[in-house]
């Protein structure tokens, strides 16, 4: 257990360098923004099965598991009401029936071995979409190489879920060089600003009075969170969940605003004694719609008073990736001090490397790499 007052302490703590890695996520970001836009996608690929072209792509689809892919659904969630075409985030082996010729596939891997994530970038091969890779290295990478599919490789050496911006920023380039979006490369430089000044406020030094990512987590101690989004701030409700769950080693569950309105609202009806293992995080921006806004209001006086903890995490910013960014590192780093104050380490997750293991039985990776060796030319 760490005193979340005590910076040496975090530090020591911190032993692979999370927080520390954090504290830098705003040149990671300029890093990966500048990375993306040195890919040059090719007019077009050739396979044994055919010639892939690539140009304006009329749907776009990331794939990948985990924290490789949860950049996916943030972009989909800022994005779905200004780009005209659909924005599909896949989480599963192969890829859903509709996608073929003329749609882009983004396959997300950072260690480049997740079986579903190569099983998805071999069917977007087979089925000829624009495909675009993401990865540090592993199988993902070296079938790039094989096929000559266009790879951003990003640095490696962590895990995953701390690489977001890696992750996350080269989206916008790629959405924006492929002509569906402008403006998005401004607005990653605005939120990599924007992280680069939060950065002093919710680091180490800053005392838990003043700092919101500390105060956070000593309220969630103890308790199981729930956290509640709305519209463009949903994915990073799910993302803040996952982070509970791999760095705090705690059960966290989320949902959104309004559907959490016609079904979770009426367990709250439940015995206080069981309500109590609850801190509810509410994800709120001050440019929430007002039908948003009263649905939160009446929530809280209805049900989520009744939790350990009612807190709020207010995005900051003037977009709404500005919002979602700024939200999403105040939870990522609150799931790191709380990890801290509750004595776990919050970069091992044992059970999803048994669980990986276990699988690897199976030889799925060499499978796919026998497939793409018969697409591969040359
Ligand atoms: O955070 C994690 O370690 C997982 O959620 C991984 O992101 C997920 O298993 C996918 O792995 P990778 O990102 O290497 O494809």
């Amino acid at each position: 257990m760490v005193s979340l007052d005590d910076p040496m302490a975090i530090r020591k703590a911190d032993e692979h360098g999370m927080l520390e890695f954090y504290m830098r996520w705003a040149d990671a970001a300029r890093d990966a923004i500048q990375r993306a836009r040195a890919i040059e996608l090719p007019t077009e690929l050739r396979t044994r099965k055919g010639v892939i072209r690539y140009g304006q792509p009329e749907a776009l689809a990331i794939a990948g598991m985990g924290g490789s892919v949860i950049g996916g659904d943030i972009l989909r969630d800022i994005l779905q009401d200004e780009v005209s075409v659909p924005i599909e985030v896949w989480r599963d082996y192969g890829l859903p029936s509709w996608l073929g010729p003329g749609h882009m596939v983004v396959a997300i891997s950072y260690s480049g071995n997740t079986e579903e994530t190569l099983v998805a970038f071999s069917e977007a091969l087979k089925r000829g979409c624009m495909v675009i890779a993401i990865t540090s290295g592993g199988y993902l990478a070296s079938l790039c190489r094989k096929t000559g599919v266009p790879l951003l490789e990003v640095p490696g050496g962590r895990v995953t879920r701390m690489s977001f911006p890696y992750l996350f920023f080269p989206l916008l380039v790629f959405l924006e060089g492929s002509g569906l979006a402008r403006g998005l490369c401004d607005l990653a430089e605005r939120a990599a600003g924007l992280l680069s000044s939060m950065a002093k406020d919710l680091g180490p030094e800053t005392p838990t009075e003043e700092n919101e990512a500390k105060r956070l987590a000593s309220r969630l101690v103890g308790t199981v969170p729930l956290v509640y989004g709305f519209g463009w701030l949903k994915a990073v409700a799910y993302r803040l969940k996952t982070q509970f769950n791999e760095n705090s080693k705690v059960p966290s569950f989320s949902n959104w605003f309004p559907p959490m309105n016609h079904h979770e609202i009426v367990g709250w009806e439940a015995e206080e004694e069981l309500l109590r293992v609850f801190s509810v995080v509410l994800l709120r921006s001050r440019g929430e719609p007002p039908e948003i806004r009263r649905r939160i209001e009446l929530t809280k006086e209805i049900a989520l008073e009744k939790a350990s903890n009612l807190l709020e995490i207010w995005a900051r910013g003037s977009s709404k990736l500005e919002e979602a960014i700024s939200a999403l590192y105040i939870g990522d780093i609150a799931s790191l001090y709380l990890a801290f104050a509750r004595g776990v380490d919050p970069y091992r997750t044992e059970s999803i490397s048994a669980l990986k293991r276990g699988m690897a039985e199976l030889r799925i990776a060499d499978k796919v790499e026998k497939e793409i060796e018969g697409l591969a030319i040359g």
